[in-house]
C-alpha cells in the first residue's frame, strides 16, 4: 500500500521516509509539502531532499486561506500565553490539504513526524481521524530522540543538514517561525542572536512609522497601498523585521501539560495586533470590549488546540464579527528598537468625543457639565468607605 507523509524535509519528516517502509511495511510513500508561506528557502530545501530521497514530492497552495485565517486571529487579538499561534493555526490547513491529496491517491495510510510530547500530533489527527485512513506517527510509536534521528540520518547517507543543520526544530509559516530544542531547551540558555532569521538586531536604526488601513477588522492596506493577505502579511514581516519587532521567548504550556521553552519571531502579527487592537480601542463600547477580552480568550484556545472548525468557534466568531463591522479606519504603528506601538488612530465609527473629554474647552455634550459629576463624585466608593469604617470600629473593641 502506500502512505501519505507530511513532508517538510526537516530531519524527522526525512527519517520518517524509510521508516515508514522499513518499520511500517509500506511500498511506497509519497510526501505532501503544504505550502502556507514558508519562506522559498525552505521551500526549495523540501524539494531537494524529496529528490534526493526518491521521494514522490506532492505540492499543495494554501497560502491563501491560510492568510485569511490570519486575519481572522487578528479580528480575534488571537494570541496563547503571548505566541499568536503561527504554528498551530497551520496545522489544520495543512492536515486537511494532505488528507485530500492521501484521498485521490488512493493511499492507505497517512503519517506525520510530530512528537509523541507536542501539539502538533493532536493538531494533525484532528483532522485526519474524520477519515477511515491509518494514521502513523513513527517519531511518537517509536520512541525516537532527535540524536537518535540524526545518527540514523547519517547511517542511511539521507540528505539532511550535516553539524548544527538538524540542532534546532524548526517550524515556519506567513505567521510566525518557531525555534525550539537543543540548548534552548533550558530554560535559563540565553539563545544566541543567530536563530533568529526574520528579526535584524534592532540597535542604531532609526523609527519608522507604518500606517495600516482596516475594513471590518480586516487588514487592507500598508501605507496607503492595498495589499491582498499574503502580500499583506509578507510585507509587514520584512519592514518590522528590520526593526526586530516580534521576538517572543516564553515558557509555553502545552496541551498534554508539559512546560516548554520556545522562542518565536512574528513580526506581521505583532504589528496587526497592535494596531486592530488600538483601533477597537477607538470604536468599541467599553462594555464591548471588556467581553470581547473573554470571546478572543476563547478563541485563541480553540485556535491553540487545533479546532478552529469547532461550533464554539463559529459561534464566537459571529460576535467577533459583528463588533469588528466596525473596526474599520487606519492606525499608524511606530517601529522603534524591537518594539512597536500604535501612535495615532482614526475611524469614522469612532466613540470618542473630543469635546467631551477635552480639557481644554469647557464644551459639553448635550447639555451635561463638569458640575453634574459632583454627585457621582460624591457617591463613588461610599460603600467601601462604610465597610472599612465598621471594620476599624468592630476591631477596635
Ligand atoms: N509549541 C508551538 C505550538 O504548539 C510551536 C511548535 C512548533 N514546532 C516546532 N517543531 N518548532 O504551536
Ligand atoms: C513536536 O513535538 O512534534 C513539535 C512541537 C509540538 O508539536 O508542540
Amino acid at each position: 500500500g502506500t502512505v501519505a507523509l507530511a513532508f517538510s524535509g526537516g530531519l524527522d519528516t526525512t527519517v520518517c521516509v524509510p521508516l515508514l517502509k522499513e518499520e511500517y511495511g509500506y511500498d511506497d510513500v509519497i510526501g505532501v509539502t503544504v505550502d502556507v508561506g514558508q519562506p522559498s528557502y525552505e521551500f526549495d530545501e523540501a524539494e531537494e531532499t524529496a529528490e534526493a530521497l526518491g521521494l514522490d514530492h506532492y505540492v499543495v497552495d494554501a497560502t491563501e486561506e491560510f492568510a485569511d485565517l490570519c486575519l481572522q486571529a487578528v479580528k480575534a487579538n488571537a494570541d496563547y500565553q503571548g505566541y499568536p499561534l503561527g504554528t498551530a493555526l497551520a496545522r489544520p490547513v495543512i492536515a486537511k490539504a494532505i488528507l485530500d491529496v492521501a484521498e485521490q491517491q488512493g493511499c492507505a495510510a497517512i503519517a506525520h513526524g510530530c512528537t509523541g510530547k507536542g501539539n502538533d500530533q493532536l493538531r494533525f489527527e484532528a483532522v485526519w481521524r474524520d477519515s477511515d485512513l491509518e494514521v502513523i506517527a513513527p517519531v511518537r510509536e517509536l520512541g525516537l530522540t532527535r540524536e537518535w534521528e540524526n545518527e540514523y540520518a547519517q547511517e542511511k547517507g539521507l540528505p539532511v543538514e550535516g553539524g548544527d543543520g538538524g540542532r534546532y526544530s524548526i517550524d515556519t509559516n506567513l505567521w510566525s517561525r518557531s525555534i525550539e530544542g537543543s540548548e534552548l531547551e533550558d530554560p535559563a540558555t540565553i539563545p544566541e542572536d543567530d536563530i533568529y532569521l526574520w528579526t535584524e538586531n534592532p540597535s542604531g536604526k532609526d523609527a519608522e512609522l507604518v500606517d495600516i488601513e482596516f475594513e471590518d477588522g480586516e487588514a487592507v492596506a500598508v501605507d496607503g497601498e492595498e495589499l491582498g493577505s499574503v502580500e499583506l502579511i509578507e510585507r509587514l514581516n520584512e519592514q518590522a523585521g528590520a526593526h526586530g519587532v516580534g521576538r517572543t521567548d516564553m515558557m509555553e504550556d502545552r496541551m498534554l501539560g508539559l512546560k516548554v521553552r520556545e522562542n518565536y519571531e512574528h513580526p506581521a502579527a505583532t504589528v496587526l495586533l497592535t494596531a486592530h487592537e488600538a483601533l477597537e480601542g477607538l470604536v468599541l463600547t467599553a462594555e464591548e470590549r471588556e467581553f470581547k477580552q473573554q470571546v478572543d480568550q476563547q478563541w485563541s484556545q480553540k485556535g491553540y488546540q487545533g479546532l478552529v472548525d469547532a461550533p464554539l468557534t463559529g459561534a464566537l466568531e459571529a460576535f467577533i464579527d459583528e463588533t469588528n463591522e466596525r473596526v474599520t479606519g487606519s492606525v499608524t504603528v511606530k517601529l522603534e528598537g524591537g518594539h512597536c506601538r500604535a501612535v495615532s488612530r482614526e475611524s469614522a465609527y469612532s466613540v470618542y468625543s473630543e469635546s467631551a473629554a477635552s480639557f481644554n474647552e469647557e464644551a459639553v455634550t448635550g447639555s451635561i457639565t463638569q458640575e453634574d459629576a459632583t454627585g457621582v463624585a460624591k457617591y463613588h466608593g461610599f460603600q467601601s468607605r462604610l465597610a472599612n469604617k465598621v471594620l476599624e470600629k468592630a476591631k477596635g473593641k
